[in-house]
């Protein structure tokens, strides 16, 4: 701990705070003891310069475009870990010998289905409900079923809760989507990977056999590696506060999945492609471009542009190469990628771009991706839960365990009515 500090000087006093450094990037002054000794807030609407927390488990550099898990590069991870390697490495803070790998993987598999009762819950929706609409609903409903992993004291039933979560998202993902389509939910099978067991029950027919394409498999588990967890983004903060409540897991994940699905945040996927989609064409790319510039227009190039990184986005760049990869596997040309790549280096090259640093994230190239394996556009950002579950749970983990933990409770910059008396509605 340094003693370094930062001065305040407000009516006339002056107030030393402590300045906090990690163990890499922005240091943080401390300022829990400020209100108790000046009487006044702090005010950082959109939380753009406050650290709510600490935590070892992801580091951003954004204007390096630096993406670390437990200190190990994006990058890295993606080329050569697979995804529940990555879930290991987060949720436990380092990577896993062989032994651990595939003890952590057996646990995950056999935790891969869910209680026959929970496909009733499917029965109530339309089947053109939203596929995030029904990923709140039953993963908030596996607290009904699962009352021996909600104690959130004891770390055993938090472990094995963690384990669930992980484990049942892709099947409740693939249920979602078979419902969608009016095909019947396919059980999960132990003899194939985390991945190739999704895309087996998302993509299979009871009609016939299906093999697992190894290219389309490695391209989707690098996928859900890429949206593994992000630091304390808008939906990781959300399951955050809620396990600050001391809420149960399975509620705090569903808090999560419906804040991701904004158009902001992990809708942005899906709005990325049905925007490519709309512009349709390379030449119509420079009047998108201009409406995005356009102070009077709310139209924003969905899949550009991020808080944190003012540089390339890492995942963003290891996206594009699977994209190239798995339209050429799949013997696709799609005019969708060639305006992406167009847009992109139109808007690289724009002056409004360059100025705000506004460069492409993970949603810009995913859709594409997605769309080529052949999931529809709605079930873009159910994907992207289903991999940030495992962010999610690593850092509600080490929420609950953080000593310095306490229910969160923003304050405000009270701009109503002062005190007022009540008038009998006659004399209004
Ligand atoms: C994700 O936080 C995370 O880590 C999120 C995420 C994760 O893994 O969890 O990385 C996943 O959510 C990625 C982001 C997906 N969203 C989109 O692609 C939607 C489009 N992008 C934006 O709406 C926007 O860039 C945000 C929401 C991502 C970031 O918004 P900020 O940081 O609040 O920035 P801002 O809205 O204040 O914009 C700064 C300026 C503004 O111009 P001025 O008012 O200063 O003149 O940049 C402009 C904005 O108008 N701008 C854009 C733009 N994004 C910002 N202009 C055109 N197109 C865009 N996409």
């Amino acid at each position: 701990m340094s003693d370094k500090t930062a001065t305040l000087n407000v009516d006339g006093s002056s107030l030393e705070l402590p300045v906090l450094p990690g163990s890499v990037g922005p240091e943080v002054v401390d300022i829990r003891k400020m209100y108790g000794q000046t009487g006044k807030f702090t005010y950082d609407p959109g939380f753009t310069s406050t650290a709510s927390c600490q935590s070892a488990i992801t580091y951003i550099d954004g204007g390096e475009g630096i993406l670390l898990h437990r200190g190990y590069p994006i990058d890295q991870l993606a080329e050569k870990a697979n995804f529940l390697e990555v879930a290991y490495l987060l949720l436990h803070g380092d990577l896993p010998k062989q032994e651990e790998l595939d003890e952590f993987t057996q646990t995950i598999t056999y935790h891969t289905m869910v209680h026959e009762q929970l496909a009733q819950f499917f029965r109530g929706f339309r089947r053109d409900a939203h596929p995030m609409a029904v990923m709140t609903g039953v993963v908030g409903a596996l607290s009904a079923f699962y009352h021996d992993s909600t104690d959130i004291t004891d770390p055993q039933q938090r472990l094995i809760a963690s384990h669930r979560l992980i484990a049942k998202m892709p099947t409740i993902a693939a249920m979602a989507y078979k419902y969608s389509v009016g095909q019947p939910f396919v059980y999960p099978q132990n003899d194939l990977s985390y991945t190739g067991n999704f895309l087996r029950m998302t993509f299979s027919v009871p009609a016939e056999p299906y093999e697992v394409n190894p290219v389309i498999e490695r391209a989707m588990d690098r996928i859900f590696i890429l949206h593994a967890d992000h630091e304390q983004n808008a939906s990781t903060s959300t399951v955050r506060l809620a396990g600050s409540s001391g809420a149960n897991p399975f509620a705090c994940i569903a808090a999560g999945i419906a804040c991701l699905w904004g158009p902001a945040h992990g809708g942005a996927n899906e709005a990325a492609l049905n925007m490519l989609r709309e512009i349709g064409d390379e030449k119509n790319v420079k009047a998108y471009v201009d409406r995005a510039k356009d102070k009077n227009d709310p139209f924003r190039l969905m899949g550009f542009g991020h808080r944190v990184y003012k540089n390339y986005d890492p995942r963003a760049k290891v996206m594009q190469q699977t994209a190239e990869e798995v339209l050429k596997e799949l013997n696709i040309s799609d005019p969708v990628l060639d305006v992406a790549r167009q847009l992109e280096q139109i808007a690289l090259n724009d002056d409004y771009f360059i100025e705000k640093k506004l460069y492409p994230n993970v949603d810009f190239y995913s859709g594409i991706i997605l769309n080529a394996i052949g999931f529809p556009t709605e079930m873009f950002t159910a994907l992207f839960a289903l991999a940030r579950t495992t962010g999610w749970v690593a850092q509600w983990n080490e929420m609950i365990s953080d000593p310095e933990q306490k229910i969160g409770r923003p304050r405000q910059l009270y701009v109503g009515a002062t005190q007022r008396d009540y008038v009998p509605v006659g004399e209004r």
